[in-house]
């Protein structure tokens, strides 16, 4: 796509420990209710894009009260309840123009769409963990923090964890 395609509006929602990390073995590295709950309502109603790796590691598939996107890269591939397309640029046809898509992961998506993305939603949980999937550098001179809240501490792990918004400049 060219740089000057008007894309639809599309936010990225992730949850990135301090060094980066957000998954291993196809898995979450944490369990964090309250962010679940966020990311439930903030995506509910509205198309949530997905790469095969992060459908196949959701518990519940496909995420229910959303249009599932999935992004494989074998064009046999089917997956019940959602739409499956062949690359970033099908999956950006798929979303409207009316109302904001959602990324949700994981590693290889995440970096493909931060040139298309024009938000951030991060969930910043600060402690460092092992990984074998990372989210890119968030570079200042692309992105601006527009909100960040206070930091919150999960009562079963004790894990902190707090909420950044950020717009592209
Ligand atoms: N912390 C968080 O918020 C968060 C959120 C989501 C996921 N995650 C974690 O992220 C990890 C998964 O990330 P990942 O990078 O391994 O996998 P992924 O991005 O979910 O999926 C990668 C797969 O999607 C397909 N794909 C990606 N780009 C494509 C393109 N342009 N065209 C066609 N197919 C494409 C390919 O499938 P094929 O196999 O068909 O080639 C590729 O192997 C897991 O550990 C998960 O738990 C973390």
């Amino acid at each position: 796509m060219s740089e000057q395609t008007q894309y639809p509006p599309i936010t990225i929602i992730v949850a990135i420990a301090a060094n980066g990390a957000i998954g291993i073995n196809n898995q979450l590295l944490w369990h964090l209710p309250e962010d679940l709950k966020r990311f439930k309502r903030i995506t509910t109603g509205h198309a949530v894009l997905m790469g095969k790796n992060t459908y196949l590691s959701l518990p519940k598939r496909p995420l229910p009260n959303r249009t599932n996107i999935v992004i494989s890269d074998n064009p046999d591939d089917h997956f019940e309840g959602s739409i499956t397309v062949n690359s970033v640029e099908e999956a950006v046809e798929k979303c409207p123009h009316d109302r904001e898509s959602f990324v949700i992961g994981g590693g290889s998506v995440y970096r493909q769409f931060m040139p298309i993305a024009s938000k951030l939603y991060i969930t910043k949980i600060h402690q460092d963990f092992k990984a074998d999937t990372f989210f890119p550098e968030i570079s200042e001179n692309q992105w601006k923090c527009i909100e960040e809240s206070k930091v919150y501490t999960d009562e079963n792990n004790s894990l902190k964890y707090s909420f950044l918004t950020y717009q592209k400049r």
